[in-house]
């Protein structure tokens, strides 16, 4: 008989502002295991905001390095709980790695919570100006990026406990 093999990280996927950062920390703390946030380990490695790192090298850039992060942070041998950047479903690579040997958590939330939690953090390259249009344009184009999840959970009306709760 082929034993299926235990899926060894967790990955939170989903757009800016649905809670994969507060809801990873929480969850790693629960699980007992680490966790990593790829947006901080890609600011970590280039000594650089997010924001600059837009602004100086452009969004293909970024997309490479967040590629580098999210591979060298899956192949820790240690299991984590990953928060992954909204756009980083974008690449077929990403994906392909994501769900190699990873339990894949989408998180979603209604457009007007989205706006209400990004407008608290400016560091969001990609909704800079007017950020309700910004935040409804990406979201259509970005409609089916987080389908391949496993498991799928709107955050707009729970707490971070209880998100933690039904991925547990
Ligand atoms: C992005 C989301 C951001 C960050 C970058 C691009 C995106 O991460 O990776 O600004 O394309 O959706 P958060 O989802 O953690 O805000």
């Amino acid at each position: 008989m082929v034993k299926a093999k235990p899926l060894h990280h967790v990955v939170l996927i989903g757009f800016m502002g649905t809670g994969k950062s507060t809801v990873g920390k929480q969850l790693a703390q629960r699980l007992q295991r680490g966790t990593a946030d790829i947006d901080a380990e890609i600011v970590r490695r280039e000594g650089q905001a997010i924001a600059d790192i837009f602004a100086t090298r452009g969004e293909a850039a970024f997309r490479l390095v967040e590629t580098d992060a999210l591979a060298d942070v899956l192949g820790r041998t240690e299991p984590l709980v990953i928060a992954t950047g909204g756009g980083a479903v974008l690449s077929e690579r990403n994906r392909e790695l994501m769900l190699q040997d990873s339990f894949v958590v989408a998180l979603t939330a209604d457009p007007e919570k989205i706006i209400a939690r990004v407008m608290e953090d400016p560091d969001r390259p990609l909704l800079q100006g007017e950020v309700r249009e910004r935040v409804y344009k990406l979201l259509e184009d970005r409609k089916h990026a987080y389908d391949f999840a496993h498991l799928t959970i709107d955050t707009s009306n729970l707490s971070v406990g209880q998100v933690v709760e039904q991925i547990e």
